[in-house]
């Protein structure tokens, strides 16, 4: 049977499925939207992020919902030849581009790249320095339960740093934001999944634009993170409101 085709908020039925059927269809294009959607401007929200994950030098750091591991790549050429990445994700298909495209990047050691998911970490508690995740949240069937995750395998002190895509606050950024969705985002997500539903649900690139509608972001994603036991659990607003990057300390 034929389900809605546009869900309704951010959680429904069959969503993990769906979403590991999204990321499956889209990986080869995936870092290409990314760069054109973004504009370019996700290498500096991703360069922010390595700021507020601080020294990482010898580091073992978490990357959660890697995708195509580009968070992951930074974190590995920080941590050098004395640290260790992990990147853990859903999709084995983001999993294997992330594994060809290290080939190519020279980075100190390897990184460990490997299926899991981020709402039970085979990780033993308190085993990282630092955790980071780029735009996964939006996608997990409890986002509640991933930040606790995220907290239970860092040890303490040990810092997590988190983006995600967000509709901006300011109704004058808004309607610029929705235009940029409505015109560029949906027409270029056209052009790559070509309209296909998944699942019986909708498009790759509509998930992307709907996901972000009315999911929490700023004040209220924060308190989720100090009720994880996020100590100084605070946001960094970038772009304008569209990202925000979340980060807190272990107590
Ligand atoms: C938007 S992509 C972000 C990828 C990468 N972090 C980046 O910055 O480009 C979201 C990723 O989260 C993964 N994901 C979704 N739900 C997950 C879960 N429960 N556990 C682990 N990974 C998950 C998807 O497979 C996908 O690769």
């Amino acid at each position: 049977m034929m389900q809605e085709s546009r869900p309704n908020g951010t959680q429904f039925e069959g969503k993990e499925e769906y979403v590991k059927d999204v990321f499956t269809e889209i990986a080869s294009y995936y870092d290409e939207m990314n760069d054109l959607m973004s504009m370019g401007m996700v290498r500096g929200w991703h360069k922010f992020m390595m700021k507020k994950a601080g020294n990482l030098g010898s580091k073992r750091c978490l990357d959660v919902g890697t995708g195509t591991g580009e968070i992951a790549f930074m974190l590995a050429e920080r941590a050098g030849i004395d640290g260790e990445v992990v990147g853990v994700d859903i999709t084995p298909k983001m999993l294997e581009l992330a594994k060809e495209k290290m080939k190519g990047r020279g980075l100190p050691r390897d990184i460990v790249f490997e299926e899991g998911d981020a709402l039970s970490l085979r990780f033993e508690d308190s085993s990282f320095d630092v955790v980071t995740s780029g735009y996964m949240l939006r996608n997990v069937t409890d986002v509640q339960r991933a930040i606790d995750e995220m907290h239970r395998v860092l040890r303490p002190g040990g810092l997590v740093v988190v983006a995600e895509l967000c509709k901006p606050d300011n109704r004058i950024v808004r309607f610029f934001y929705e235009q940029h969705m409505k015109h560029r985002v949906t027409k270029l997500g056209r052009r790559y999944d070509r309209g296909e539903s998944i699942d019986g649900k909708q498009p790759a690139y509509d998930w992307l634009t709907s996901s972000v509608e009315g999911f929490p972001h700023g004040k209220e994603m924060t308190a989720k993170f100090a009720k994880a036991g996020f100590a100084d659990a605070k946001f960094y607003v970038k772009t304008f409101g569209a990202v925000n990057i979340y980060c807190g300390r272990k107590k």
